[in-house]
């Protein structure tokens, strides 16, 4: 990957030129402020393609390979576009023995998407996390920032309406 051409041609160069700020303004190795790099790229340009992944590695001197890794590694990175809401449903064991792959079907069904991939419509993007620190509450799900515990199937059909009535609302 270290020999792969940079095209940049579809990043935004505005945003580029924040991100370099961000970069340059570090202090210390930046190798080590990997994962804060990313973190403010995806704030930026909302997920994290493969040229633009490539171009941090240039700028801190890593291999594509190890940006890839942690990249691909926290489910919290998205390397494809994202709708508007991230629904996370947690399939930690806790989660998984008490129906979470149920609610995850469920989920699946009613934005019809498929595990990662945006939904047609531009709302939803649909994850399989590991355990979020809330198994008291399991099994659970989130949009965004919202955590929801101890959902069952049928509530997922409330939640979504929810979420694309808010939408409609704002329209
Ligand atoms: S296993 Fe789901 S929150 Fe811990």
């Amino acid at each position: 990957m270290r020999n792969r051409i940079l095209d940049t041609s579809t990043l935004d160069k505005e945003l580029l030129k924040q991100l370099d700020a961000f970069i340059d303004s570090l202090e210390g190795d930046k190798q080590e402020h990997l994962i804060h790099v990313l973190h403010k790229a995806q704030d930026l340009f909302s997920y994290l393609p493969q040229n633009l992944q490539l171009y941090i590695a240039r700028k801190l001197d890593l291999s594509g390979a190890r940006v890839n890794g942690v990249v691909t590694f926290y489910s919290y990175f998205n390397e494809k576009p994202v709708g508007k809401y991230i629904i996370s449903v947690c399939m930690g064991t806790a989660c998984f023995v008490k129906g979470a792959d149920k609610v995850l079907e469920r989920v699946l069904e009613l934005t019809g998407t498929s595990k990662n991939e945006m939904s047609s419509d531009g709302l939803f993007t649909v994850k399989d996390v590991r355990c979020i620190g809330a198994c008291g509450l399991a099994p659970v799900m989130t949009v965004n920032d919202k955590v929801y515990g101890k959902v069952k199937p049928k509530d997922v059909d409330d939640i979504i309406r929810h979420y694309r009535s808010i939408q409609y609302e704002s329209k």
